[in-house]
């Protein structure tokens, strides 16, 4: 299903999910906010802990509300500061995102729209688990 990305309601989405921060240890809220390929506008924030280590990033919030509303493929991200700036999801959410989204993604990011692989350029995937199967 092709759909059309609303990039300006994406970004008013992940600054609503900002706002809903859990963020007293770093004091830096984050929203995320995706679109999926059934049209479903999904979002998450960060939620942190005492035991600082363990908090999550508002894209784990994100690709867990993305399984528990019905899955799918996401289509286009945007995730914001509290100031409602754009920012690039960190390292570890680039493969969350890559395994749910894959190359193809569009992600707004300070430099304007680009695609995963821009972002996570030779990507670590499940075709690689697979290239293995087919080895054994
Ligand atoms: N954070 C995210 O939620 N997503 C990112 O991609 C970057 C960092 C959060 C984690 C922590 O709660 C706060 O931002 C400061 O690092």
């Amino acid at each position: 299903m092709d759909v059309v990305v609303d990039w300006e309601a994406l970004g008013a989405h992940a600054v609503l999910m900002a706002s809903r921060a859990y963020a007293p240890y770093s004091h830096y809220p984050v929203g995320a906010a995706a679109l999926v390929d059934d049209g479903r506008l999904i979002g998450g924030c960060n939620v942190e802990n005492a035991s600082y280590g363990v908090g999550l990033c508002a894209e784990c919030g994100l690709v867990s509300a993305l399984a528990a509303s019905g899955g799918g493929r996401l289509v286009a991200f945007a995730c914001v500061n509290g100031l409602g700036e754009p920012i690039t999801p960190c390292g570890r959410c680039r493969q969350l995102l890559w395994e749910h989204g894959g190359a193809g993604l569009l992600l707004h990011t300070p430099e304007g729209i680009v695609t995963m692989d821009a972002l996570l350029p030779q990507a670590f995937g499940g075709d690689d688990l697979d290239h293995m199967a087919e080895a054994r």
